[in-house]
């Protein structure tokens, strides 16, 4: 117990000064809890209001992945540079040195691979999440595919997670081969998963009415990077998403499989936080090569 006698009095009560409120601004989390807020913020940057995720869980259905053969060589010199990494358990227990401390966006789904149908996924045990100190739970929405409704309850579920134990949901919509990304489909798939209890979600960004698409969905938005491209059009695609409303990207392939990983995954960072031009970000990547 403190000592009783000998303290100084306390009299730093600053009357008539109100009390100091910091407003949590994120986009449709004004009314969640403290641990949500709490692991919100650890994702996304305080002064952009941006992140930059790296995502590296295509192995679950993929297997070794280009660029994701070995994790500890190609992965592990990156953590530095992301905001937050998406990725599998056991990715993460296998490969990822905890004394990264990186904020982490658990993929919280699992079922079937490429070599079958996708998409027919179960959840992981909220326990699993909370045991690795997740910021957010990532499940897969299937929105119009053959395993729509399986995806959908998932996602329902770990909502009602979120709302049990403060770990934010991310929604991550799947592209089934079928389906078209353009903004009528992917507005309907982020909002859905909005709807039903998302706090962000993960999704493609379309040339055409992305703007729209990130209107009509009532939290954030993060872009996946999609199929590799040359490394100025990843540039240029983060930039168009971010000028059109996203809030960063959960990027994978246009990082770990570019030429050199590290500098792309600065110059996105340009790009994300910055506010970099294309060109400039670009031309930030060749510098960093040079290097
Ligand atoms: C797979 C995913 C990936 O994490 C996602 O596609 C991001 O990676 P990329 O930028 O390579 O598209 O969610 O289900």
């Amino acid at each position: 117990m403190a000592d009783m006698e000998g303290n100084i009095d306390a009299r730093n009560y600053g009357i008539g000064i109100a009390a100091k409120q910091d407003v949590f601004n994120m986009k449709g989390s004004a009314n969640a809890g403290w641990g949500v807020k709490y692991r919100l913020s650890r994702i996304f940057d305080r002064e952009s209001g941006n992140t930059v995720m790296l995502a590296f869980d295509h192995g679950y259905i993929m297997g070794p992945t280009s660029g994701l053969e070995r994790i500890d060589l190609t992965i592990n010199p990156l953590l530095e540079y992301a905001d937050c990494i998406m990725c599998t358990r056991g990715a993460l227990r296998s490969t990822i040195p905890p004394m990264a401390c990186k904020p982490l966006a658990l993929r919280f789904s699992a079922g079937t691979t490429v070599l079958t149908s996708l998409n027919d996924e179960c959840l992981l045990s909220i326990e699993e999440a909370i045991r690795l100190d997740a910021c957010a739970i990532a499940p897969m929405v299937a929105v119009g595919g053959e395993f729509e409704a399986v995806t959908i309850k998932n996602l329902a579920a770990c909502a009602d997670f979120t709302a049990r134990y403060s770990i934010p949901t991310l929604g991550v919509t799947a592209v089934g081969r079928e389906l078209v990304r353009d903004a009528r489909y992917l507005g309907l798939a982020a909002r859905v998963c909005a709807e039903n209890g998302a706090n962000f979600v993960k999704t493609y960004y379309c040339d055409e009415g992305f703007e729209k698409v990130v209107a009509a969905c009532p939290v954030p938005i993060v872009i996946a990077g999609g199929k590799k491209l040359p490394e100025s059009e990843a540039l240029e695609l983060a930039y168009k998403a971010v000028q059109s409303g996203a809030r960063g990207v959960d990027m994978g392939r246009n990082i770990f499989q570019a030429e050199n990983p590290a500098a792309m995954i600065q110059a996105v960072r340009a790009v994300v936080h910055k506010f970099a031009k294309p060109s400039e970000a670009f031309e930030l990547y060749k510098d960093l090569c040079a290097d």
